[in-house]
């Protein structure tokens, strides 16, 4: 086998037979691509989750890192949230619209007059937050006739498929991570005033352990990560522009094609996403909660 074949065995083969899909008895849950992402049917969220229920959502979802629910109705808002808190504390979005009389809400909403949809590069949520969120849950519930997906990457791919010699290098570097020249005047045409406001600014380790699974993921994104303060300015600069080309492998992601009232539920903490904005002029309209993490370690 010639060299680069051998590389790319490694790259796609490195958790396959990983996940297990058996002994699942109140959800069905399907792969959605060999390494990556997960299908539920079997549950209405908008009945919320028993906790029978929930103990299986949260395996299907640590186990899987994004898992997209089918078949769904739309959720009230304040089920919404009650299923959000199933699984932690809520985060506070520090620049988003929310929904009235519901702040836990952030709406996500693209139409023929927006000058910007939400989500449109590479990142992992608010990771200039001290302690970022540990997963988004997403309903869409107003879909254009077609497009307007959302990619995901797998962040524990990035890691592992990185050299041991660089790997080395990274557990001993951090990274930080901004808010400013994203979130600045962003939400403006949506009501949003942020005149005096300050946006958060963190320092996380490059590489960071998942709480539950135990595994280590590559934790910088094009979006927020400025600058590893190890590092001269050049060699930063290089080097997050390799580690952002790396953690954007094709090999690493799946595209979502949403039906309408779908909700997908991802993993900030060993998943990056974007969604794409072509389906201007049409609408695009969804609900976000997104649950609170802990510091990155
Ligand atoms: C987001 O980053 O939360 C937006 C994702 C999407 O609209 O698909």
């Amino acid at each position: 086998m010639s060299d680069s074949a051998k590389a790319h065995g490694a790259v796609i083969g490195r958790t396959g037979g990983r996940r297990d899909f058996s002994g699942y008895r109140l959800i069905e849950v399907r792969p959605f691509a060999p390494n990556l992402g997960a299908e539920i049917r079997g549950v209405t969220l908008a009945d919320g989750l028993s906790e029978a229920q929930f103990a299986e959502v949260h395996r299907a979802f640590v186990e899987n890192q994004v898992i997209f629910f089918k078949d769904q109705k739309p959720i009230p808002p304040e089920v919404h949230i009650a299923i959000g808190r199933m699984f932690g504390e809520l985060h506070a979005h520090p620049a988003a619209p929310h929904m009235e009389g519901h702040p836990e809400i952030f709406v996500i909403h693209a139409h023929a007059g927006s000058r910007i949809a939400n989500g449109e590069f590479w990142h992992s949520d608010v990771s200039c937050d001290a302690e970022p969120p540990l997963g988004t849950m997403l309903q869409i519930q107003v879909m254009p006739d077609c497009g307007g997906d959302t990619m995901f990457a797998d962040s524990y791919a990035a890691w592992e498929t990185l050299s041991p010699p660089l790997r080395v290098m990274l557990e001993g570097l951090t990274a930080r991570h901004e808010g400013e020249h994203v979130y600045r005047g962003r939400y403006a045409e949506r009501g949003v005033e942020d005149a005096g406001r300050t946006y958060p600014v963190a320092v996380h380790p490059i590489a960071r352990t998942h709480p539950e699974s135990g595994r280590k993921a590559l934790y910088v994104n094009r979006t927020f990560t400025t600058r590893i303060p190890e590092l001269s300015p050049a060699e930063s600069d290089a080097l997050l522009g390799f580690l952002f080309d790396h953690a954007e492998r094709v090999e690493f992601q799946i595209r979502f094609r949403w039906s309408v009232n779908d909700m997908a539920f991802w993993d900030n903490r060993c998943v990056m996403h974007r969604s794409i904005w072509d389906y201007w002029p049409a609408e695009r309209r969804g609900n976000r909660v997104t649950i609170k993490g802990e510091r990155p370690v």
